[in-house]
Parts: structure tokens; C-alpha cells; sequence
């Protein structure tokens, strides 16, 4: 089911147009992914969808109803979490808890309790009586989280959520996110991070200078990538020895980047491995790992967009490198 449906979605600021009619739909209890550089528009949109912006032209559905802000029933359902902290410097964590649920109109107790449990599942007992200015950037993103979750809202708005955080904080924040979408949160995020939108989201949208280039699920967005078969071989000897051998013996297959004990090979059909480390390994050069290389998404953007990774990338890299890889850098 459809939660939220933003159709031909627009925003101008004076003569500018931040965001040039968008169309998608976030599908109840999935991760839906804005993935776009700075000044893409992924804060006008979610500042439109949850009525902290005014809309230009287009509209937006909340649960197949047009949606009007300032609608009890859309404040209940959504959870907002912006990239700047919301919060109050001089409250504690567990004061800046309940001073949100107080805003939901949650009765006191009832806000008591579920800042309490937040804190627990946040680990954030030891930032629940110290005031929020004295939190690490880390721990402040953690609370802000945890306030937008006060009222256990049905879709959770998250503005670049790992954008400036070390990556001990990222990779919790991730979890978490991972978490809420287990017990079936809907979740709609933006990140300029490329390989977090491909962990942690179902759907991914590209939003470049206002418009979305391209959405799908990323095995979608995979499709098509795929042109040519790569496998990168690491060997116990110098491949340059057997190259032209080789050659001879598999003309339909291509060699690049072929260094002293690697080699990469292209194909445009698949391999067969066997003959192949058979070749090696009669050659006196043993096989120590025979890798295929998969398309990553950093490859579908960068080709679909046209920005270059390192555009993407500028600012504080927010992940820890177990992501999937993809072909050896150019
Ligand atoms: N209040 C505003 N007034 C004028 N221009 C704005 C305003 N807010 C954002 N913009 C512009 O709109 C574009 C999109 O901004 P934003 O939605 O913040 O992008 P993102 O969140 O993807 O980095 C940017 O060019 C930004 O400078
Ligand atoms: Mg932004």
C-alpha cells in the first residue's frame, strides 16, 4: 500500500526552482531512499511532504488522501527528523523526550515511559540527564532520532541522518534504522552517501537539481549494468610471462589492468572458470583467489547522473568499508 504520494511536486523560491516536479510514492513498511547531492532538493521535499515547507505546485497523499498541513491525523502519522537538530541545548535527554511527546499532546506518564524506553533502545541512558549541549555530534543525532519517534509514528522523515557523524554513531545510527524498519516503520530517508542508500534502502530515488533522473528497487536500478562479465585473478607469479599465451588461447576474452600477480579479464559472455585456472595453474602460476566483479550502484549513478563520485562523496565519508565493491578504481 501506498503511504505517501507525491505527484508533480514543485517548489520555487522567488524566481529559483529548488525542486522541479517530482513524481513517487513510498510503499507502507519500506526504506524509499532520496539519493542526490548537496542542493539536490531531499530537504525541500521533505520539508513539502511534511508540511514544514509551503507547495508550489503539485500534490502530496498521505494514505490516499490529499494532504493539508496542519492535519492532526498527519502530525500523529509522521515522524520528522531533520538534519539539523530540532532540539533544546538546555534540556536534558530525557527532558527533550517528554518536551516532544508533550507537543504530540502524549499525557505524562505515557511520555515518561516511552522516553525511557527510547533511551534504552538508543543506548542513550548516560545523555538522559545531561544536557543536550554537553552530547557528542554522535550522540545529539541519536536523541533526534529518538524524539522523532516519540509518538511511534507510522513513517519516519530522516534528513541525512549519518551526514557529519563518526562512523562508530553512523553504523549505529544505521542499525537502528535497520531496526525500526524490522518492526515496520515506514521509513523515508535522504543521504548523499551512495553505498548507504544501497545497505539500507528497498527503493532508491536520484534527485539531481530538483528532478529525479532515475527510481526503482536497486536490483532494478542494477538491470542493465551488467554489460560485460569482469573476474580479477590474483596469482602466485608474474601474469605478464603467460600473456600472450593467453591470447592465444581465450581471444574472445579481454585483458586489463594486467599487473605482475593480477590480472582482470573482460567478457561479454560468461566465464567458464575451469580452463581458465587450469591455464594458471599448468603455467606454474597456482590461483590464489579468482574474484567476479558485480556492478555497484556507485557505477549506475555516476553513469545515470553524470557526477562525479568525488562531488558525492565531499564531506565527511560516513561509512566503514564493508560495503560491496566494485571494479578496481580507474
Ligand atoms: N529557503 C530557501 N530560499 C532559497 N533557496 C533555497 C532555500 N532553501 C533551499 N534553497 C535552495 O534550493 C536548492 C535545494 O536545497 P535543499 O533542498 O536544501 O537541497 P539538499 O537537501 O538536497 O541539499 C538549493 O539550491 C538551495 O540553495
Ligand atoms: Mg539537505
Amino acid at each position: 500500500m501506498k503511504i505517501i504520494e507525491a505527484e508533480n511536486l514543485k517548489k520555487k523560491y522567488n524566481g529559483f526552482t529548488a525542486v522541479d516536479g517530482v513524481n513517487f510514492h513510498i510503499n507502507q513498511g519500506e526504506i524509499f531512499g532520496f539519493l542526490g547531492p548537496n542542493g539536490a532538493g531531499k530537504t525541500t521535499t521533505i520539508n513539502m511532504l511534511t508540511g514544514l515547507a509551503h507547495i508550489t505546485a503539485g500534490s502530496v497523499k498521505l494514505l490516499g488522501e490529499e494532504y493539508t498541513r496542519n492535519t492532526r491525523r498527519a502530525q500523529v502519522l509522521m515522524g520528522i527528523v531533520p538534519d539539523e537538530s530540532n532540539l533544546y541545548e538546555e534540556l536534558d535527554g530525557r527532558e527533550n523526550l517528554c518536551f516532544c511527546g508533550a507537543l504530540y499532546g502524549m499525557r505524562k506518564e505515557q511520555r515518561e515511559e516511552r522516553a525511557e524506553q527510547l533511551l534504552e533502545q538508543f543506548g542513550l541512558q548516560e545523555a538522559a540527564s545531561k544536557p543536550f549541549k554537553a552530547f557528542s555530534k554522535g550522540m545529539k543525532r541519536k536523541l533526534t532520532i529518538a524524539a522523532g519517534l516519540i509518538h511511534e509514528p507510522e513513517i519516519l522523515f530522516l534528513d541525512e541522518p549519518t551526514t557529519g557523524i563518526d562512523v562508530a554513531f553512523a553504523r549505529q545510527i544505521r542499525s537502528l534504522i535497520t531496526d525500526l524498519h524490522k518492526k515496520g516503520t515506514t521509513i523515508f530517508l535522504t543521504t548523499h552517501y551512495i553505498e548507504e542508500a544501497e545497505r539500507l534502502c528497498e527503493r532508491i530515488a536520484f534527485i539531481v537539481q530538483g528532478k529525479i533522473v532515475r527510481e526503482g528497487t536497486v536490483a532494478e536500478l542494477m538491470q542493465g549494468m551488467q554489460k560485460e562479465n569482469i573476474i580479477n585473478f590474483t596469482l602466485g607469479g608474474d601474469f605478464s610471462a603467460v600473456e600472450t599465451k593467453f591470447k592465444n588461447t581465450f581471444p574472445d576474452y579481454e585483458i586489463k589492468s594486467g599487473g605482475d600477480s593480477s590480472v582482470s579479464i573482460h567478457s561479454p559472455s560468461s566465464f567458464t572458470l575451469l580452463p581458465l585456472v587450469q591455464f594458471f595453474e599448468d603455467r606454474g602460476l597456482p590461483v590464489f583467489e579468482a574474484k567476479i566483479v558485480r556492478p555497484s550502484l556507485e557505477e549506475v549513478f555516476v553513469n545515470v547522473t553524470g557526477i562525479e563520485l568525488q562531488k558525492m562523496q565531499s564531506g565527511q565519508p560516513a561509512m566503514n568499508g564493508h560495503g560491496r565493491k566494485g571494479v578496481a578504481k580507474k
